[in-house]
């Protein structure tokens, strides 16, 4: 499976170096025996599918070695950072992932991408990918980037037996409930009733609580321009997030999301809100849907897809830009997808799976089914879907402030800020 050398939209490509001042031509200068592939994907339930995609890739082209860029942190708490710092010193790794939506546009108008369209109508992936997901990687009609997968953001994951133990006989379907749920687990068990990480998967937590406390519409409507944080609406839904925060461990920037889904496993938590990935991790670990964890969505959120989708790009300047667009064909390949997504947790990008290879899994059995029967759709805001970096950082901070100090109309009050912002 050898790329050609693509004629990568050359003219684009020169506008966007002189709009982003970097000059000095189009890439290249390697002689392509290698690719950098920049991800975050280290840790438990992380690497499995990245390991298998470049083994193939490995097997099929043994001329160019693969160098795995990776650095560690769930949701790419600190790969984000020395990213930028990479593309900020025109010093780009050969591709790198990027979510699909406004993280991605950011880089575009940065000028750090190269567009994709030849390779895209090579590729016949106008034709394999949606629309809706092509739309969040096209920017002023070009295509940016190649989507492997998508993840679904608002999956409650718990632990079957802790449940019974607290006396629940059935996973909470509303944010109500769930809260009573919390407080049973709390006087019945010894068990922690909801587990957190590091403290991106805090900020994860709210996204889920926010979707199921205000509804689909009006949670995708707060990531809209000019959006209204200042409403009752938003106060009944932090002061919910509030009572399931106050029964959580301690989060911990030492514990990763692995960590809070092990927790689950088991059986020391009763539950957590995490994305699919923790599916992969659970097969990792070997543990039994239905008896070691088992799953509903995140409550009040049955119907919608709280989505995400892993891509990669062709960063301007790629030193290896044939290497790249090699690695980029088995990413956006059907059975790319499929080599990677069963390990990931995650269901393929392409529409043309098929649905056997997922069927091992009882989650993505699942997860496949409702995404092709056409669920609602939320744009995950922590994961890149809905917000920039900018938006999403200003998120973060305000929810590290309020982790230390509890004060949740000042929270509040940030997110109306961090809104007004844009
Ligand atoms: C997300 C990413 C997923 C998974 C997760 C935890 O942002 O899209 O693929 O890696 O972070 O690290």
């Amino acid at each position: 499976m050898r790329a050609r050398r693509w004629s990568v939209a050359a003219g684009a490509l020169g506008l966007v170096l002189v709009a982003s001042g970097c000059g000095g031509g189009g890439g290249g200068g390697g002689d392509n025996a290698q690719v950098e592939v920049f991800s975050w994907w280290t840790g438990g339930g992380e690497e499995a599918g990245l390991n298998a995609l470049i083994e193939r890739f490995e097997t099929d082209n043994p001329e160019i070695g693969f160098v795995n860029a990776a650095v560690a942190g769930g949701s790419g708490s600190n790969a984000q950072a020395v990213l930028e710092g990479r593309l900020q010193s025109q010093d780009p790794p050969d591709s790198f992932q990027g979510h699909a939506g406004a993280e991605l546009q950011d880089y575009i108008e940065a000028g750090y991408l190269s567009p994709l369209d030849d390779f895209f109508t090579e590729q016949g992936l106008h034709e394999a990918l949606p629309d809706q997901l092509v739309e969040q990687i096209t920017y002023d009609g070009s295509v940016y980037s190649v989507p492997v997968n998508i993840h679904r953001s608002n999956v409650m994951w718990y632990n079957p037996s802790v449940l019974e133990e607290a006396g629940i006989d059935a996973p909470p379907e509303t944010p109500e409930d769930l809260v009573a749920a919390l407080e049973t687990v709390a006087e019945e068990t010894d068990a922690i009733p909801m587990a957190v990480g590091a403290q991106w998967t805090v900020d994860h937590l709210l996204e889920s609580v926010l979707l199921g406390s205000l509804g689909t519409d009006a949670y995708n409507a707060l990531w809209e321009p000019g959006a209204d944080w200042d409403t009752p609406e938003v106060t009944e839904a932090l002061t919910t997030f509030e009572q399931i925060m106050e029964h959580t461990q301690e989060e911990s920037a030492a514990e990763d999301w692995q960590e809070a889904a092990r927790r689950v496993a088991d059986g020391e938590a009763a539950f957590n809100i995490m994305g699919d990935w923790a599916a992969g991790y659970f097969d990792e670990l070997g543990a039994v849907a239905g008896e070691d964890y088992d799953w509903a969505a995140s409550p009040g959120t049955e119907g919608t897809y709280m989505w995400l989708s892993d891509s990669f790009t062709l960063p301007v300047g790629a030193p290896n830009e044939e290497a790249a667009l090699t690695w980029l064909e088995l990413v956006g390949s059907q059975e790319g997808q499929d080599i990677f997504n069963p390990l990931k947790g995650s269901i393929p990008a392409r529409e043309d799976a098929d649905p056997a290879n997922y069927a091992d899994s009882p989650y993505l059995e699942s997860a496949l089914a409702e995404w092709q029967a056409g669920p609602q759709l939320a744009g995950s805001f922590w994961h890149g879907v809905t917000v920039g970096n900018r938006w999403k950082n200003d998120v973060d901070t305000a929810v590290g402030l309020y982790l230390g100090d509890g004060d949740l109309e000042a929270l509040q009050d940030a997110l109306v800020t961090a809104a007004r912002a844009e």
